[in-house]
């Protein structure tokens, strides 16, 4: 396991280039399930959970290889229908697998993916959709074992709405199902996340019929087979939004580029407010905008509720707590996607943040300046907090579990230490040589410097 060495208070400088998403990338991969043809996916990152999922993919009977043009991936054993449990658990985006079978292979036998650090992420939405496009499912052993009457799911019109709104993999399952049923399907209350609408184009140009994605309603006319396709990958909002923070936290003046400033709207509009600008220098594609983004010498508390695209991103939540913590005031957050989503309040505490959660909600008291501590990634955009905390605390922070940041940011430690950064890879058993010294309890009485 590898930890990150982190000297905070260095100011960065010059240019980062946001990656390909990684949440678009994952429903993507999965729908060359919906066809034998082959689909090239360029712009792809470098991940574990790509990487798992190509795996899945060719335990699913896909050959399924990288090079430097993308990721090629061909469906080629069409008689393979089963996700099994040891590869779905360490991703749940696994279960994006489960549409795109049962609608071209009739039937599906997918693990039912556990609980996560971030919350208890059911999937029951999801089988509601694919029952509502007629499938028979039921639970054998902990797997959905799903089927297709008559080997061909048929078009509905489904309210795929739930407690905390849309859900985005729900919506990426029962639109690629759709896509193969025969009749119209509409989803009513599906996701707007530009991730959907990224698929849509996909799978429009592999000759699904789908308008209206990106809005609230999408309808899908089935059609009876799709072919192979070739298609970018949009870059990834969340990573550029972490970037955006980056400078911000460390009063900087960075250049951003492909950066998706459309999809960013709610995040940059907070930062407006909190003294960050993001002034968009190149916006010819707004997708792959180029940003200068600098902050003023004092930060402004602000409000955040995170919400379903177009609102506050719930996967920029921590990163924003953690700028917020330097704030000249309190601050208050929501978190209304996930609402136990909060891991990293307790590891910024560590960092000397003045945080006080209620429920859903962390008032944020900022404090002048933030010490450098050991600290525990615990899930993937905690960890990216606790990396941006770091980079402007006072001192040497080690932050160990770096994995799960791995999950999601390609070599960030790389890109950061790029512009500037002091920031370093270390395994564990090294990085706890750093961190001895910085947890020594000193037996009460003994004079600090005995
Ligand atoms: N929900 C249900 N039932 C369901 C599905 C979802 O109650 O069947 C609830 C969830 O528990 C949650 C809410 O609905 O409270 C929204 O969950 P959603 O289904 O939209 O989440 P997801 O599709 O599983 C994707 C991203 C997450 C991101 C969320 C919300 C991928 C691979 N994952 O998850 O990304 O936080 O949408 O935007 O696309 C991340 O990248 O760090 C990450 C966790």
């Amino acid at each position: 396991m590898d930890a990150f060495v982190i000297e905070g208070g260095r100011r960065l400088d010059g240019t980062l280039r946001v990656n390909g998403s990684k949440n678009a990338a994952l429903p993507q991969l999965a729908a060359a399930l919906l066809t034998d043809q082959p689909l090239t996916l360029r712009d792809v990152p470098e991940l574990a959970d790509i990487r798992n999922m190509m795996k899945l993919l060719g335990e699913l009977g896909c050959s399924c290889v990288r090079d430097d043009d993308g990721i090629h991936v061909r469906s080629e054993d069409e008689s393979q229908v089963y996700a099994r449990y040891d590869v779905v658990r360490t991703m749940r985006a696994g279960i994006c697998v489960l549409g795109p079978i049962l609608a071209r292979r009739g039937r599906a036998r997918v693990s039912m993916p556990g609980g996560c650090a971030i919350g208890d992420r059911p999937v029951d939405i999801h089988l509601r959709g694919l029952e509502a496009l007629g499938a028979t499912i039921t639970l054998e052993n902990g797997d959905i074992v799903a089927e297709a009457p008559g080997g061909r799911l048929r078009g509905a019109t489904i309210f795929l709405g739930g407690p905390f709104g849309p859900t985005v993999l729900g919506t990426a399952n029962v639109m690629s199902a759709a896509t193969l049923a025969a009749g119209t399907t509409v989803i009513e209350s599906a996701a707007c996340e530009p991730e959907i609408a990224d698929l849509a184009k996909l799978l429009c140009s592999m000759g699904a019929k789908i308008s209206g994605a990106g809005t609230p309603r999408i309808t899908i006319i089935g059609v009876d087979e799709l072919s192979g396709a070739e298609h970018q990958i949009i870059p990834d909002r969340i990573e550029a939004g972490t970037f955006l923070c980056a400078a911000a936290i460390t009063n900087s003046d960075l250049k951003v580029t492909n950066c998706p400033i459309d999809a960013l709207l709610a995040a940059v509009d907070r930062l407006a407010r909190i003294g960050v600008h993001v002034d968009v220098e190149d916006q010819s594609d707004p997708y792959r905008a180029t940003c200068r983004v600098y902050a003023e010498r004092s930060l402004r508390p602000v409000e955040i509720s995170t919400q379903p695209h177009p609102g506050f991103p719930t996967d920029l939540q921590a990163q924003f707590m953690a700028l917020l913590t330097l704030a000249d005031g309190n601050s208050v957050i929501t978190e209304r996607i996930f609402p136990e989503r909060f891991l990293h309040v307790p590891e910024l505490s560590r960092m000397g943040a003045k945080l006080l959660r209620q429920g859903a909600t962390v008032v944020v008291s900022g404090v002048r300046e933030l010490v450098g501590a050991p600290v525990m990634a615990s899930d993937l955009r905690a960890s990216a907090g606790l990396v941006l905390a770091a980079m402007a605390a006072k001192g040497t922070t080690v932050i160990n579990r770096v994995y799960h940041l791995d999950r999601g940011y390609e070599r960030l430690e790389e890109r950061l230490r790029g512009v500037g950064a002091s920031i370093e890879r270390l395994d564990t058993s090294e990085a706890q040589e750093i961190t001895a010294p910085m947890i020594t309890v000193k037996p009460i009485g003994e004079p600090a410097h005995a």
